[in-house]
């Protein structure tokens, strides 16, 4: 007889894709190469941030407060009320809590596909149905996610910019969107790279925001605010559904050093902009290299490029692993590739030179 064995999880669990974690890649001679997997700020942390994070670690043997200083801090950066907004460890963690709180068995959740690859999973596991639709040209097609909403649909997931084609959409046409779903469905406009994309439309969907009860706009201070590590993310929401969110959020999952990090990095918001910009500037040039090579790159307005290269996906990321830089690639669609400092911009584009000849001596 065999070892006995645990209950069977749910099927609809058993079923689910599992979230990858991005990779990490060596240099030819051993040393550890370029993670551009994730999508993280390829800066080290400000000093500021790191002291503030260590003193509130002090603390460290009582459980966090609520979080409601943060919250009140973006409220004021944002022009909106402390009570519309919702704090959380990670953006991630409030989509599952608005998925929890506003979806479940009976309901479906409609997204662009390919997009966000945790969308599946966190829809799947609160037991929504899910209705990815298909990209158009590598962007969110909002005509056929407003054909996809039917009856039964209680949110609409919109990552704008999408990741993983980083390609964004036109304000306008989202505002239309959004003015046009059923007020019984919930639109949770993913702004977790707007700061690389158009500031004006990003501040132009927290106006909305207050105009639209079923808008929920999530935003993260892991990407532009380089605190992915510590995981705090926030939404501008109605203050009926910031209280739907604090009724089913675990309690203590943004921790006191992850609080003092996001207040310390609001402080030194201009510098971090202008590590943005940097981004931003990097993104170009790799753009136009890659372009230069006769790779396609939709234009991105995030922190990393897309290359649909379909069935030679898998063929350029090892190309890239081979050179010490790992990449995210997904078999058979395409590659994304977070864009770095410039040493770790040269090293793709030498990967994919060597790509492009056919492939380097492995
Ligand atoms: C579109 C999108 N939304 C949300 C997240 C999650 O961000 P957080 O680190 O705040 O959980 C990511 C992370 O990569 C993302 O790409």
């Amino acid at each position: 007889m065999g070892a006995p064995l645990p209950p069977e999880p749910l099927a609809a669990v058993s079923r689910l894709p599992r979230y990858v974690p991005g990779t990490t890649a060596n240099l030819p001679d051993g040393r550890p190469g370029y993670k551009l997997s994730s999508n993280e700020s390829p800066f080290p942390l400000p000093e500021p941030i790191v002291q503030a994070m260590s003193r509130a670690c002090a603390d460290a043997s009582r459980y966090p407060t609520s979080g409601r200083a943060l919250a009140e801090r973006l409220a004021g950066r944002h022009g909106l009320e402390p009570q519309e907004v919702a704090v959380a460890g990670g953006s991630l963690e409030l989509l599952r809590d608005l998925l929890l709180a506003y979806t479940g068995p009976g309901a479906s959740v409609v997204y662009g596909w390919r997009s966000y690859e945790a969308y599946p999973i966190l829809a799947g596991s609160c037991g929504a149905r899910t209705v990815p639709v298909p990209l158009r040209e590598e962007s969110i097609d909002l005509q056929a996610l407003a054909d996809a909403v039917a009856p039964d649909t209680r949110m609409v997931l919109l990552a704008d910019p999408n990741n993983p084609t980083g390609t964004a959409l036109d304000f306008k046409e989202v505002e239309a969107f959004a003015r046009r779903l059923p007020d019984s469905c919930l639109l949770v406009l993913d702004q977790a790279y707007c700061e690389f994309g158009d500031p004006e439309s990003a501040s132009r969907a927290l106006r909305l925001r207050s105009e639209l009860p079923n808008l929920v706009v999530t935003r993260t201070f892991s990407k532009a605010f380089a605190l992915a590590g510590m995981r705090v993310g926030w939404c501008a929401a109605h203050p009926q559904v910031v209280e739907a969110l604090e009724r089913v959020a675990l309690p203590f999952t943004l921790t006191a050093p992850a609080e003092a990090g996001a207040l310390a990095a609001l402080d030194l918001e201009a510098e971090l902009n202008r590590r943005v910009q940097t981004v931003i500037s990097e993104r170009e040039e790799l753009t136009a290299g890659l372009r230069r090579l006769g790779l396609t790159v939709p234009p991105s307005r995030a922190n990393f490029v897309w290359l649909p290269l379909g069935a030679r996906s898998q063929e350029f990321a090892a190309a890239c692993s081979d050179s010490g830089v790992s990449v995210r690639c997904f078999a058979g669609e395409g590659v994304r590739v977070t864009v770095g400092l410039a040493e770790e911009n040269r090293a793709v584009l030498e990967a994919a030179a060597s790509f492009v000849r056919g492939g380097a001596p492995r």
